[in-house]
């Protein structure tokens, strides 16, 4: 077992009385796409800006390729490159004058090289000349993915990388991250609100809630057993809607019902509506997508 690229060990965050992050343990493997979820104040940012040695933990240590963050923060920050909500470009200098600082910064040897093979890569090779000013919020966000190649960084570390964003733009760069990932064996940590597209290229994620990890691993584990049997009728019964519910979890809408449990319920569900004579025009069974299980752990 080769050990993991990025490790959070009881890590905590107090603000005065106020617990941030609560003790998260995670482990992320080399290479793969780390998804951090969780509604608004969970502790997404605190986690990250702890990892990337810019927020002191309380208690607990984050260990990036070996090195302590605690012990080590100048090795872990080499390592790891990062993308904010707001990637933080000099407005009045190009992007290719702002790729050169990093490479300076970071000692990057044949810089000029490295700049044209970043921006090729992310699509900004015609803009390398223009002031960053000019770039909109999708063109930073890709200039920042630039940065992080030229640093040669072995974790990629992104808060909200598609906030702001149009659906296609966000898809764009979310498709560039998995590609880079994977040409280049990179290890992303991401947070994001877009359940659909986490789910599309996380390998694994972890949803925080009121600064504890409340579920994480792979979708499928956080699927598990899990099955939806969905009916479309014209009209439901309450009688029968009681019944369904000894099934599983039932929810409704406009002609909808659906139903929840761990095995294959449909002849159940089936023979209920017959037996209170509601017309079933459809019936499928389904497994829950991310969302669902979202909803359901963090509400
Ligand atoms: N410097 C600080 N001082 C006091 N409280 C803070 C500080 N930074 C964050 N917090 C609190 O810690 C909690 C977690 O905040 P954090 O920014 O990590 O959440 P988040 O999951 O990133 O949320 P969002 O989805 O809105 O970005 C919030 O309640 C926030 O108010
Ligand atoms: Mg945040």
């Amino acid at each position: 077992m080769t050990e993991p690229a990025v490790k959070l060990i009881n890590l905590r965050k107090q603000y005065n009385g106020f617990v941030a992050v609560d003790n998260v343990n995670l482990e992320i493997n080399r290479g793969e796409i780390f998804g951090l979820l969780g509604p608004n104040g969970a502790g997404k940012t605190t986690t990250i800006s702890m990892i990337l040695g810019l927020v002191q933990p309380t208690r607990g240590d984050v260990i990036v390729d070996g090195y302590s963050v605690r012990r080590n923060p100048v090795e872990v920050r080499r390592r790891i490159g990062f993308l904010a909500e707001n990637p933080g470009f000099y407005e009045g200098m190009t992007a290719y004058e702002n790729l050169m600082l990093t490479a300076r910064l970071n000692g990057v040897k044949d810089a000029r090289r490295r700049i044209g093979e970043a921006v090729r890569q992310v699509g900004l090779a015609d803009w390398l000349y223009e002031e960053v000013g000019k770039f909109s919020r999708g063109m930073k966000q890709r200039l920042g993915i630039a940065d992080a190649l030229i640093k040669d960084a072995k974790v990629l570390v992104l808060d909200e990388p598609t906030s702001g964003i149009d659906p296609r733009g966000a898809e764009e760069i979310l498709e560039l991250i998995r590609q880079l990932s994977k040409q280049n064996g990179i290890t992303v940590i991401m947070s994001s609100h877009l359940l659909h597209q986490v789910e599309v290229i996380c390998d694994k994620v972890a949803i925080m809630n009121r600064g504890r990890i409340i579920a994480s691993g792979t979708l499928k584990d956080l699927i598990g057993d899990r099955q939806l049997v969905t009916v479309e009728v014209d009209n439901i019964t309450s009688e029968a809607v009681e019944k369904l519910r000894k099934l599983g979890n039932v929810s409704q809408e406009q002609g909808r019902i659906t139903v929840e449990a761990h095995s294959d319920i449909r002849h159940e569900v089936a023979k209920i509506l017959y037996e209170s004579r509601v017309l079933v025009k459809g019936l499928s069974v389904s497994h829950p997508r991310l969302y669902e299980i979202y909803r359901d752990l963090v509400s």
